[in-house]
C-alpha cells in the first residue's frame, strides 16, 4: 500500500511510528506506545528525553537572538560552550585551543579534513593532503567523511564518488585482522600505520583519523592498552596530525569526557557530535589543539571553510543547557556505575550459544552474535540476524541499534546499546529481559 508520508524515508520497506514525546529513557509514539531507548537512539541521547530545562533555554535564546552569521558576529552561548569543552579536553587544548561548531558529526569530520590540509599549507608543507583512516570505521555521510570511512556497506553505492587516500587495518581483537591474540600480537594493527606509510608516499599524508572506540561499524570495539599511544607516537614522528573522532564515544559516554583520555593520548583534533546536545539540537564540534590554532594565527589567519549555521546561537544554547544538566546531576559520574549494572545484567546472556562477545566501554556497549562460538564464525548475511534481534527486542518495546558487517564488511551481526546516562537498574533489567526473549525468538532450540 502506498504510504501517506511526505518524508523521504531511510528505508522504503519500513513503516515508521510517529514519535511524539520523550520521557527520560523512553520515547512515546502517537498511539501511546512506550519504547525503552536502550541505544540512546544512535548513541545520541545522554541526559534522557523530555528534559524541560533544555527546551526553555533554547526558547529563551531564540527569543533573544535566533541567528547571527559568523562572518559578522560571535555569540555568547557559542563562546561559553567552547570554553567549557576546552576545559574537558586533554592539556594540549586547554591553553590556546579553539572550538569550531558545526551542525552535526559529518560536518565536523569535513571541517577536520580541511583543517588538517590547511594546517600543512600554513606550515609550508603543501604536498600533504591525504587523510588516512582504518577499514571498518565510520566518520560520516558527506563525501569527505565517507572517503575516510571504511564502512563497506555505507560506501558501496557511492564508491565512484570517493577519493582513495588509503585505509589501514582495524583494531579489533575479537576478529583480529592478523589472526593474532593480544598481548603476543605486539599490537600489530598499530604498526600497520607505519608499514602503510613506508609503502604509500608518507610525504603526502596530512592526518590520521580514528574512532578511539569503534561505534556503529564494529559494535563498541575497544582497543587494547598501548594501541592509541602507539598510533599517536607514529603520527608525531611522521609529522602527521592525529584526529580522534569522538562523535559517538565522546561527551562522557565511555565514562570520561573523551574516550581517548582512557589512554592519556593528546590528539591534535577531537571531533564531537551526538551527546554534545544530547539530541536536543543538531550540533557538532571540532576541538582544535593550540599548536594548530597557532599555525593559522601566524599564517594566513583565514580558514577557508564555513557553514551558514556554524556556531548557531540556539544550538549552542542547547549544548550549554545540556552541560548545565550534566553538571547539576553529576551525570558523567553516573556512567561507570550504570555501565557496571548493565554489564552485570547482560552477563547472563554470555552463555547463550550464539552470543559471541559482549564488549564496550562505559555506556557504549556491543553484543555480537555468532553462528559458532568456538570459531567465532558469523552467520550468513542473508539470515539478517542483527535486524531480527532488533525487531524481536522492539516487540518487547526496547530499542537497539543493529548493524551487519563487523567481521569483513559483509558478515557479522551485532547490536549497539548506548542508553541515556540516567538508565535505572530496573530499566537495565528490562533491556536484558527483552534481549533474552529476542534470543529465544531468533534462535528457537
Ligand atoms: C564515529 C562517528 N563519526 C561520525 C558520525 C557522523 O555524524 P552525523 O551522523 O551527526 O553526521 C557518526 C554517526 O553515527 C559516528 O558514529
Amino acid at each position: 500500500m502506498p504510504s501517506t508520508s511526505a518524508l523521504f524515508p531511510r528505508n522504503f520497506c519500513k513503516k515508521y511510528p510517529v514519535a511524539v514525546r520523550g520521557d527520560a529513557c523512553w520515547i512515546i509514539d502517537q498511539d501511546g506506545r512506550r519504547y525503552l531507548d536502550a541505544s540512546g537512539q544512535a548513541a545520541v541521547v545522554s541526559i534522557g528525553h523530555g528534559v524541560a530545562e533544555i527546551g526553555r533555554a533554547m526558547a529563551e535564546q531564540s527569543s533573544q537572538l535566533g541567528f547571527a552569521h559568523t562572518t559578522q558576529f560571535h555569540s555568547e552561548p557559542a563562546e561559553k560552550l567552547a570554553r567549557r569543552l576546552l576545559t574537558l579536553a586533554p592539556p594540549n587544548f586547554r591553553h590556546g585551543g579553539r572550538v569550531y561548531f558545526t551542525s552535526g558529526g559529518s560536518e565536523a569530520t569535513e571541517t577536520a579534513i580541511k583543517l588538517a590540509r590547511q594546517f600543512h599549507l600554513e606550515s609550508g608543507q603543501s604536498e600533504r593532503y591525504r587523510v588516512i583512516s582504518r577499514r571498518q570505521s565510520y566518520h560520516g555521510s558527506t563525501l569527505g567523511a565517507m572517503t575516510v570511512s571504511g564502512n563497506v556497506a555505507r560506501r558501496a553505492p557511492h564508491q565512484p564518488l570517493l577519493a582513495e587516500w588509503g585505509h589501514i587495518a582495524p583494531c579489533f581483537c575479537y576478529h583480529c585482522p592478523f589472526g593474532k591474540t593480544f598481548p603476543e600480537c605486539g599490537i600489530a594493527c598499530a604498526d600497520d600505520l607505519s608499514h602503510f606509510l613506508d609503502k604509500n608516499d608518507a610525504s603526502s599524508v596530512a592526518a590520521f583519523i580514528f574512532e578511539p572506540v569503534v561505534g556503529a561499524t564494529l559494535g563498541a570495539a575497544v582497543p587494547p592498552d598501548g594501541y592509541a599511544q602507539r598510533i599517536a607516537e607514529i603520527c608525531r614522528s611522521r609529522g602527521i596530525l592525529l584526529i580522534a573522532d569522538e562523535i559517538m564515544s565522546g561527551m562522557g559516554r565511555t565514562g570520561k569526557p573523551f574516550a581517548i583520555q582512557h589512554w592519556n593520548v593528546e590528539p591534535d583534533i577531537i571531533l564531537v557530535g551526538k551527546g554534545i546536545a544530547s539530541g536536543y539540537a543538531p550540533l557538532g564540534a571540532v576541538l582544535v589543539a593550540a599548536r594548530i590554532v597557532d599555525a593559522f594565527e601566524r599564517g594566513s589567519g583565514i580558514f577557508q571553510h564555513g557553514f551558514t549555521y556554524q556556531a548557531h546561537p540556539v544550538a549552542t544554547a542547547a549544548g550549554n543547557a545540556v552541560f548545565d544538566y550534566i553538571e547539576l546531576h553529576n551525570l558523567f559520574d553516573h556512567v561507570q556505575p550504570a555501565a557496571e549494572i548493565l554489564r552485570t545484567e547482560l552477563s547472563v546472556l554470555q552463555s547463550h550459544p550464539h552470543v559471541g562477545e559482549i564488549r564496550g566501554l562505559g555506556l557504549l556497549l556491543g553484543i555480537e552474535f555468532v553462528k559458532n562460538k568456538s570459531t567465532r564464525q558469523p552467520f550468513p548475511k542473508k539470515d539478517t540476524i542483527a535486524d531480527r534481534i532488533r525487531q524481536a527486542t522492539l516487540d518487547e518495546n526496547v530499542l537497539t541499534y543493529p548493524t551487519q558487517g563487523c567481521v569483513d564488511g559483509e558478515h557479522g551481526d551485532h547490536i549497539l546499546l548506548a542508553p541515556p546516562f540516567t538508565i535505572s537498574p530496573s530499566e537495565c533489567r528490562l533491556i536484558v529481559s527483552a534481549l533474552r526473549s529476542a534470543l529465544q525468538k531468533v534462535f528457537p532450540s
